[in-house]
């Protein structure tokens, strides 16, 4: 943390608005008065302006029972409608909401009309399936247009989604449908990834085959979208095949209305323990904050903007600005289906110049990835259309900022650093583009209609120039309303750390400098950030130990200069193994397996066998000194350790 530190006292580079962006700019200086005299108001405004009501509300927010907040709750709309009929109502139906690229180069124009007629079809087949408001659809896709039908369809019907990530396997799947219940899965043969079609289907039939642990399977039936070309297994009965009963069902649906606190969907996110969190999230405040939010942040003209945000639907960016957002503002975006690097590594800056796109959000991970392979590549594209810039996941660190600010936003692009979270819903803290002067590697302020704070172990504000940890003080339209299943885990893990009431705990540290711009320093936890996606270290280790290898696992997040942390395990393994194999073998078996069990996002840049396991007399492992070796420094203070010799054994073995 000190050097970031330092490096934020140097930092004096500052980049205020051009003259011509802060005239034209959808969010002008006002909005901060507007917002800081009446929050509530302020968010029922935007609300009734940017959202479609089929039952007005009269009550802003009631929260009466906190943590357990509810917005909007006696007004009724429905999702779907929102972003899709209402569009198609106003004239603009012809308006293309979708410009899909697939990754072998095939693509897609889908208007707002067309796309609005699908989810119809692909909610009749739903309903058909007996699903209805509340039951659950878990959706395990690649990065084409069906994934946004489907969450929207289950959206329309009042349905919960949970959308699995692609790249997470059979086992991971497995856990969120059984935690969620869901009675239908929505997957792909399979997507494609780095020049091949990388498998889907075989995960759903493993993750819904029985495995003797007497888990009771929910799912009645799974819907298979056809994407590449391979074979699949089937099972009479449970499978269908998309292109078989979508295209024939009914284009007829009218959206019904659903009270604002209605779950639109869930979606899983680690903590420090093993058992993902399923974050839960209703309707009419996650949608107002979402277009809020899209509109505000990226200064958004639906008529003219070319809008691209390159996360996953299996992540929260995807749901809230590729889905959500966007379609409730009536935009034009980019779906690309596969890596940035494939066939080859300017293929993100092709599509910027294939389609014209004017605002591009992406994440640090993936800016140093470019700039490590140079400018030479992206200079080759136009990329004079981009006039804004986004940054979501982890700290940007000030050279990948200014790298991002000249290399692809050609020198006078404004950059929006925005924080938030998978339990926010929305963006919480950002510059506004045509109001902020930017300062590279700063989050800067809250939005307007945000409180946060940065405070000490006992909630104390630390006031300007100093650092601490990261508090939303007021409640917020797109908050989690829980942990499905779990409201004592909810209450514990983010509102019962300080004593004051009503302060959310983020599980960042924060530094507000001298100006009051805020400086995000990290998970305080062992959760590491790997590329923007939370992992558990609790997670990978219980995988580890699942091994029949491995005796026991420690992980750490060590930093990396591209994916931001890296995952670092230090393994013991059985004495009956060691003498039967060798370590360097043993350790590319178990990268594997991480890989396997959990996801390649998972697997451990570096498995080191030791011998033993720092520990306190109380038996914690100090990570914080495994990850003193992870990143090659001189071990810290080791006077708790039950057996303090036994960092310097450990640090032999890893060099
Ligand atoms: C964690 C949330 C929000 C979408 C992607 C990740 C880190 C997020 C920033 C940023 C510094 C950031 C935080 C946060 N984070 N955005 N602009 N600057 N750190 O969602 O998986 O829920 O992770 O990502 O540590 O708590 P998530």
């Amino acid at each position: 943390m000190s050097s970031q530190i330092d490096h934020l006292l140097d930092e004096t580079r500052r980049f205020p608005p051009a003259e011509e962006f802060a005239a034209a700019a959808v969010a002008q200086p006002e909005v901060y008065e507007r917002a800081g005299a009446d929050r509530e108001a302020f968010w029922g405004e935007q609300a009734r302006e940017l959202l479609h009501w089929k039952k007005p509300f009269t009550r802003v927010l009631d929260w009466s029972t906190p943590p357990f907040a509810k917005w909007f709750d006696d007004g009724e709309l429905n999702v779907s409608y929102n972003c899709l009929d209402r569009h198609v109502e106003a004239g603009n139906g012809d308006r293309v909401a979708i410009l899909w690229e697939g990754e072998p180069g095939d693509s897609r124009r889908i208007t707002y009309a067309e796309l609005t007629d699908e989810v119809k079809r692909v909610a009749n087949v739903l309903s058909g399936f007996g699903v209805g408001v509340g039951d659950r659809v878990a959706i395990y896709l690649p990065m084409i247009p069906e994934a946004v039908a489907a969450m929207l369809a289950v959206a329309r019907l009042g349905a919960v989604h949970s959308v699995v990530f692609g790249g997470f396997s059979a086992d991971s799947l497995r856990s969120r449908i059984d935690d969620a219940g869901a009675k239908v899965v929505i997957t792909a043969d399979g997507g494609y990834r780095k020049g091949r079609v990388s498998a889907l289907k075989p995960a759903v039939d493993q993750a819904l085959g029985d495995r003797g642990d007497g888990v009771q399977q929910t799912v009645e039936h799974v819907l298979v979208v056809k994407r590449g070309e391979n074979d699949v297994d089937w099972v009479e009965g449970r499978d269908v095949w998309w292109h078989d009963i979508v295209p024939a069902a009914s284009v007829d649906h009218e959206a019904q209305a659903f009270p604002a606190e209605n779950p639109l969907f869930i979606l899983y996110t680690s903590g420090t323990t093993g058992k993902p969190k399923g974050i839960l999230h209703t309707s009419g405040g996650y949608l107002t904050q979402a277009a809020y939010t899209h509109r505000n942040v990226f200064d958004l003209k639906p008529e003219t903007d070319v809008f691209w945000c390159t996360a996953d639907i299996g992540w929260i960016t995807g749901h809230t600005y590729v889905t959500y957002g966007p379609l409730a503002n009536g935009a034009t975006q980019v779906l690309y289906e596969g890596t940035p690097d494939a066939p080859h590594p300017g293929r993100w800056w092709e599509v910027i110049e294939k389609y014209g796109v004017t605002i591009f959000y992406t994440a640090p991970t993936a800016i140093r990835s470019f700039m490590k392979i140079g400018r030479s590549v992206p200079r080759k594209f136009d990329l004079s259309s981009i006039r804004l810039l986004g940054s979501v996941g982890e700290p940007i660190n000030p050279e990948a900022w200014m790298w991002y600010r000249e290399v692809i936003g050609g020198g006078d692009t404004p950059i929006v650093d925005t924080w938030w979270q998978t339990e926010t819903g929305a963006i919480m803290v950002s510059p506004l583009p045509g109001i902020t002067a930017t300062k590279p590697g700063s989050a800067q302020v809250p939005l307007p209609g945000i409180a946060i704070d940065v405070v000490d172990e006992t909630g104390e504000e630390v006031g300007n120039g100093n650092g601490g940890l990261l508090v939303i003080t007021e409640p917020w339209p797109s908050m989690l309303r829980g942990i499905w299943g779990d409201p004592e885990r909810y209450k514990e893990t983010y509102w019962e750390k300080f004593d004051k009431q009503g302060f959310y705990f983020a599980g960042d540290g924060a530094r507000l400098d001298e100006d009051g711009d805020l400086w995000l320093l990290g998970r305080v936890d062992d959760v590491m950030n790997v590329s923007g996606h939370r992992l558990s270290t609790a997670e990978i280790e219980s995988s580890l130990v699942a091994h029949e290898a491995t005796a026991e696992a420690a992980v750490v997040g060590a930093s990396d200069e591209t994916t931001g942390q890296a995952v670092v395990a230090f393994v013991i393994i059985k004495e009956s193994y060691l003498s039967e194999h060798d370590a360097a073998g043993l350790a590319t078996q178990l990268r594997q397996w991480v890989g396997e069990q959990i996801g390649a996002i998972a697997r451990p840049r570096d498995v080191y066998i030791v011998g033993e396991l720092p520990k306190t007399r109380s038996g914690k492992i100090m990570r914080r000194l495994l990850r003193d070796v992870a990143e090659g420094r001189e071990v810290g203070d080791t006077t708790t350790l039950a057996d303090t010799a036994v960092m310097s054994i450990i640090s032999a073995q890893v060099k």
